[in-house]
């Protein structure tokens, strides 16, 4: 039987009453929790005024840092540190490598802005070299992308669980990060983007936690808005940001700041400074809520999958000239995130597609002329017979 959840999320449904938000890939509607979570905030910075940090580390960060902890299977809690986004934690990252040096990295050519513009920046700035592997075939990624790392060593290895391009997932995740940590000389920095993969594939980092770098954030599955995401780092990093703010050793604030510049022992060591907090109290609010329902990532999982199938076998019915199994990325023996991904033949296509389904109230986008369609725990297989009915028929 399909659990209702959508009266989690009345605050936002009820603004939307009409609307087919398949766009949950992108941003998730928040639940009602997350409104109470808002003012807990500002009620706490009321009440704790200058002392309002060590109360937000205290009771805010610290029960937060746990619940992610038992979300991505990791034993080292305190190895979480939050950021305003995961720019900024690319950017901190980054800046571990000489300046001006011309370092190399190993990335695929499916990762999101934010690191993909910031390396080809960096390419035209610096010079440094960025080897892309291609996700696609998606059935050979991980044995090409771990024959490049065989092939040369790198400075850094960066690349998605989930590409956020095509919903494309890292099949056996921990065999290939194991091969990756074999092969790559021990400082090469190993980065995963977890984004799209955060509260919405089962995953358990701690067979490779000790060595690589975890990222995801609030915006998308987690549906606690912008402004929240975390960096796991592998316990005892000795790494040095030369980008760093005063909360990367927040314990030594008080301390005379002379001589070599101190870093946290823990994640907190690649901090920056002041933020808004107020991200996190919504994180947890929702975290909070998915352990009040037992909703566990692999929960989430089942709840979107069967969508996600049940808006599969609907195609079938349908001779939709763009909305068809043809045009859809999917192989249903393969790991898949919670979007659907339809190649429209030009971008101009997906994007005028977007706005007929928009006039239509279906929200989805599209990156280039990938048009995505992501469902959450607020839809029900209602709203896929919904979308079907609305389908235009050309
Ligand atoms: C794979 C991936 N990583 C990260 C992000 C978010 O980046 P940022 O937090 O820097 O805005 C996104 C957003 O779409 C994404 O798709």
């Amino acid at each position: 039987m399909q659990i209702i959840y959508k009266k989690y999320f009345s605050r936002f449904l009820t603004l939307h009453p009409n609307e087919l938000h398949f766009t949950a890939h992108s941003h998730h509607f928040w639940p009602d929790v997350t409104r109470d979570a808002v003012m807990r905030h500002w009620d706490d910075s009321a009440r704790y005024v200058d002392n309002k940090w060590e109360w937000i580390m205290d009771e805010v960060f610290h029960p937060t840092q746990k619940l992610i902890a038992d979300l991505i299977g990791s034993e080292t809690p305190e190895q979480i540190v939050f950021g305003a986004n995961t720019h900024e934690f690319i950017c901190r990252l980054l800046s571990c490598f000489r300046r001006e040096a011309v370092f190399s990295i190993l990335t695929t050519d499916s990762e999101f802005q934010s690191f993909g513009r910031q390396a080809r920046r960096l390419e035209e700035e610096v010079g440094i070299t960025v080897k892309k592997i291609p996700v696609e075939p998606i059935g050979t990624f991980n044995s090409r992308f771990i024959e490049a790392l065989r092939q040369q060593q790198f400075d850094l290895i960066f690349l998605s669980q989930v590409f956020y391009n095509s919903g494309r997932a890292i099949a056996d995740l921990d065999a290939f990060m194991q091969a990756l940590i074999e092969l790559a000389s021990l400082d090469t920095v190993i980065v995963l983007d977890g984004y799209h993969a955060f509260c919405a594939l089962p995953t358990t980092i701690s067979p490779f936690a000790d060595r690589v770098f975890y990222l995801a954030g609030g915006y998308k599955y987690a549906q606690a808005g912008e402004g929240v995401c975390f960096l796991h780092s592998p316990p005892g990093s000795e790494l040095r940001p030369v980008n760093t703010g005063w909360f990367a050793d927040f314990g030594g604030l008080s301390s005379d700041q002379h001589g070599a510049v101190a870093y946290a022992k823990d994640g907190l060591r690649f901090a920056g400074a002041t933020f808004d907090p107020g991200g996190v109290y919504r994180l947890k609010s929702v975290l909070e809520l998915f352990r009040s329902l037992g909703l566990e990532s692999k929960k989430i999982h089942e709840h979107v999958k069967n969508l996600q199938d049940f808006f599969i076998s609907r195609l079938g019915t349908t001779d939709h000239p763009l909305i068809n199994q043809g045009n859809l990325l999917y192989d249903s023996g393969s790991p898949h995130g919670h979007f659907l991904t339809f190649v429209l033949g030009s971008q101009k296509n997906a994007a005028d597609f977007c706005t007929q389904l928009k006039k239509i109230g279906v929200y989805t986008d599209h990156r280039g002329n990938h048009l995505r369609m992501g469902f959450g725990i607020y839809h029900e297989a209602a709203d896929i017979k919904e979308f079907f009915s609305r389908l235009p028929k050309t």
